[in-house]
């Protein structure tokens, strides 16, 4: 049997009062992903064919964020403008799924539940599929009292209904088997049952839940249990600090099957877009991946580095506390310890940057050097030139910023100062402590220092005569 692509909703108008937040709740992010994202990744993972996210609070934001992402109208939007209810948001839906057939399988998600498998979306299906009555749903055993939903069966274990927590007599809440949220239904049974929907209920909602006592008259739903750290929603920061450390567990645990070292995993904190990570690849402890970084076979990122969209190419290292953003690290360079590189840093391979350098929007070609104390902005750096400690680029005058090039093989001597725009040619030397404010000639020498004056003897007078002050002034002076 081909599995049908389904039609994935996902509820996610609620204002999600308990995050106390300006910031719309599906758009709290878990390992750096927007949570609704998850719930999307997740059902294109499952071959969802269409993607409707039902939304009402903050619709514009999660609209944007959407569009940024996916592209406009990837996603379809439903609104649903005032929220009364899980079945009123899926009502709310049925316009924009007008044109598709009744035999077509709808999925519907919960937008604050990151966790939900794609194998599981794809379970729901099949056992919606396989339904006489046309519809499944995931139930949970929580591993600690939760307000949800109870799965009312009859002796033969068929499922009745569900029972609402706030419904529910003290009998029906020991019921241990819980409603998870995810359902799967046909598109025809969700056009009849949910407009028989009464808000008759404690919560004066339309209850989506009650679409299960419909399915009983037609052979009864069926249930499929999953694991509840699977399907655990979020309402408040506490559940968002436990849901994010649970899929960033699940994040490493599948890079360290694939060949990634990990000294320290719970240290360890990689966001859902970073990868690839390639074979023997070494992660020290408190390390941080944000953002579409990637990492060669053989990279070595020791204690404490934060990479951001960093690419970092095969065999190279980032010694101890590399902060490191928008940036490119070719094979084999090496980085910090305490190296700051900013936005637009490109480093070629076999590059070595040493302790405090900082660089901005700048090229090191291959086997270039600045191995201590420097700011290079908006420079191109030669192949094999070596930064000397202390080298700045002052490469801004307030107003605008200006390039600095120095050429293949050019030896900048230490406490250089180079004034922007400026080149130094193929090959040439700067003198240690030189501002550079013009151009160097290639194989030239730059000195702009003050020629050094000894004065013979006069340290040591200068000593005898602070000595006799003191044995006339008594020994009080200074
Ligand atoms: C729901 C289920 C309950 C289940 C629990 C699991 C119902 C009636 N109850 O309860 O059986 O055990 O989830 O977590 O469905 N939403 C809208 N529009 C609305 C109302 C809700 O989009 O008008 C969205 C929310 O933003 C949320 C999701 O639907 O993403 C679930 O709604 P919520 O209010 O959290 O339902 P629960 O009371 O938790
Ligand atoms: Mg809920």
């Amino acid at each position: 049997m081909s599995r049908p692509s389904p039609i994935v909703l996902i509820m996610a108008a609620g204002l999600g009062t308990r995050m106390k937040s300006e910031k719309a709740k599906v758009l709290h992010e878990i390992a750096g992903r927007p949570m609704i994202m998850w719930a999307i990744e997740a059902a294109r993972g499952a071959g969802a064919g269409r993607v409707v996210a039902i939304l009402g609070h903050q619709l514009d934001a999660v609209k944007a964020a959407l569009d940024a992402r996916y592209g406009v109208g990837a996603i379809d939007i439903a609104l649903q403008a005032e929220q009364k209810g899980t079945g009123h948001a899926v009502l709310s839906a049925l316009p924009a799924l007008e044109r598709e057939p009744d035999d077509r399988v709808v999925v519907i998600l919960s937008g604050d539940a990151p966790l939900l498998r794609a194998e599981r979306i794809a379970e729901l299906t099949d056992a919606c599929v396989a339904s006489p009555a046309g519809m499944a749903l995931l139930s949970t055993v929580p591993d600690r009292q939760m307000p949800y939903g109870r799965l009312v069966r009859d002796q033969v274990g068929k499922l009745l209904r569900i029972v609402e927590w706030p419904d529910a007599l003290p009998a029906e809440r020991e019921i241990k088997d819980t409603n998870a949220g995810f359902y799967a239904v046909r598109l025809g049974h969700l056009r009849q049952d949910l407009q028989t929907l009464r808000a008759d209920n404690a919560k004066g909602e339309l209850y989506l839940t009650d679409l299960v006592a419909k399915a009983a008259g037609r052979g009864g739903a069926t249930s499929i249990d999953a694991p509840f750290e699977e399907v655990s929603g979020i309402n408040d920061r506490v559940d968002l600090a436990a849901v994010d450390a649970a899929a960033r567990r699940r994040i490493n645990e599948a890079f360290m099957r694939a060949g990634v070292t990990m000294v320290s995993p719970a240290t360890t904190f990689i966001d859902a877009e970073v990868g690839p990570i390639g074979k023997d690849v070494w992660l020290g402890p408190n390390v941080t991946l944000r953002g579409k970084t990637s990492l060669g076979d053989g990279a070595r990122i020791d204690v404490g580095c934060v990479l951001t969209n960093v690419t970092v190419a095969v065999d190279a290292a980032c010694k101890p506390y590399t902060v490191a953003t928008d940036a490119q690290i070719g094979a084999r360079a090496e980085t910090g310890p305490f190296a700051h590189l900013r936005p637009k840093t490109q480093l070629d391979e076999d590059v070595k940057v040493g302790n405090f350098v900082e660089i901005k929007k700048s090229h090191l070609m291959a086997g270039a050097k600045a191995s201590h104390l420097s700011y290079l902005g908006d420079a191109s750096i030669g192949a094999k030139a070596n930064i000397g400690a202390g080298t700045i680029t002052c490469n801004y005058d307030g107003f605008a910023k200006h390039v600095t090039t120095i050429e293949a093989g050019a030896f900048i001597g230490s406490d250089s100062q180079l004034v922007a725009p400026v080149t130094v040619g193929r090959d040439a030397y700067v003198g240690s402590g030189t501002t550079v404010t013009k151009d160097v000639p290639r194989g030239a020498l730059a000195l702009s220092r003050v020629k050094q004056v000894n004065v013979e003897g006069w340290a040591d007078r200068y000593r005898e005569a602070q000595q006799r002050r003191k044995r006339d002034t008594g020994g009080s002076g200074h």
